[in-house]
């Protein structure tokens, strides 16, 4: 067993580094519960700035954003139309259904961006017997499509579709920043035609905790309302905040490296015959098809250094963050295409 492991599960492993600790550790903070955190309200300004939208409230993480959005955005019986793979619907433990009462609707769409005709059915009309459409989910990137990042144009026809019809719409943008260093547009143009959109910064960005939701004014107050009611209101959070304002500051150029290191890992990957889907890797997600049980490949690469996620019965997972560079890269690849191709250990 190496040493050292060249950790790919997620981008949510990283760990801060001095720089961030120092800010960190120098952080103004106050109650933010009343509003007198200074370092939350200039990250606040800062991300409502950056999204193009009025206001944002800072939240734990990016499940409690996404909850308290679409609890903020229907009532209880409402209908939210969601991609079939998107984490709303399948990571978030049935939060929106269990808190905010609402069915979701699944609907499969490439890079989870439905057809048109499939949206235009699936919103209902007026009928005693249906829920209301009332929200309409978009994620970007896309995780458990391949870190798809979805431009502007794709999703606009979408959201004016939703918008005529009477829904609201969210943006999953746990990867938003990926997603615009890979599109090079700014994430306020991804987030335009969205009236609300989450942003982790404890994924590529680097920092330990924490992500943010942006809106007008009068939904994120009631988001705020709602981050009350599941217990998220945090007190001194500016030491969290002050990690997400260095990670905006050092963090999201780099991303583009990240995305690039994916590629490499893919590339090499895809040389050892086996297949990468998409196979373009757009951003940092690099799903791979196990010509084995996916299961079995993990532990291969594990006990070769390498740790990856199992995604399904034939498929594994590997994230490029900020804790992982080119030659981490490289070794790691060589390492999952002698794995993939059952040709022993790596180290042979
Ligand atoms: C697309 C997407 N949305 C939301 C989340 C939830 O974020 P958190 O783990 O901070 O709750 C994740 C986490 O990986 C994610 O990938």
């Amino acid at each position: 067993m190496p040493t050292t492991s060249i950790d790919l599960r997620s981008d949510t492993v990283t760990v801060p580094g001095s720089g961030m600790r120092a800010a960190m550790a120098r952080a103004e903070v106050g109650d933010d519960v009343w509003g007198e955190d200074p370092t939350v309200n200039q990250l606040e300004a800062e991300m409502a700035q950056r999204l193009g939208k009025e206001a944002a409230v800072f939240v734990p993480s990016g499940t409690m954003g996404n909850l308290a959005a679409v609890a903020a955005q229907t009532r209880a019986g409402d209908e939210v139309i969601v991609d079939a793979q998107a984490h709303i619907f399948v990571y978030e433990v049935a939060g929106s259904a269990v808190v905010a009462g609402v069915q979701l609707r699944t609907l499969d769409g490439f890079e989870g961006v439905p057809d048109m005709p499939v949206l235009e059915d699936a919103i209902r009309g007026n009928n005693v017997h249906f829920p209301v459409s009332r929200l309409f989910c978009v994620e970007n990137t896309h995780n458990r499509r391949g870190g798809a990042a979805v431009d502007v144009e794709r999703i606009r026809p979408c959201t004016d579709l939703a918008h005529n019809r009477g829904l609201r719409v969210h943006c999953d943008g746990a990867r938003l920043f990926n997603a615009a260093v890979a599109l090079r547009c700014s994430p306020a143009a991804l987030a335009a035609s969205c009236d609300t959109v989450s942003v982790c910064f404890s994924k590529g960005l680097g920092a330990p905790v924490g992500s943010a939701v942006m809106g007008d004014s009068a939904v994120i107050d009631e988001v705020r309302r709602w981050r009350k009611r599941l217990g998220g209101g945090m007190r001194q959070a500016g030491i969290l905040a002050a990690a997400a304002l260095y990670a905006l500051e050092h963090n999201v150029d780099r991303l583009a490296e990240d995305h690039a290191n994916a590629r490499l890992i893919a590339g090499v990957v895809q040389d050892s015959g086996a297949l990468v889907d998409p196979p373009t890797v757009p951003t940092n997600i690099v799903l791979v098809e196990t010509p084995m049980a996916a299961t079995e490949v993990a532990a291969r690469a594990s006990e070769e250094g390498v740790q990856v996620t199992v995604m399904g019965p034939r498929t594994i997972r590997c994230v490029t963050h900020i804790g992982v560079d080119e030659a981490d890269s490289r070794r790691a690849a060589e390492i999952l295409g002698r794995v993939l191709t059952g040709s022993g250990a790596a180290d042979r």
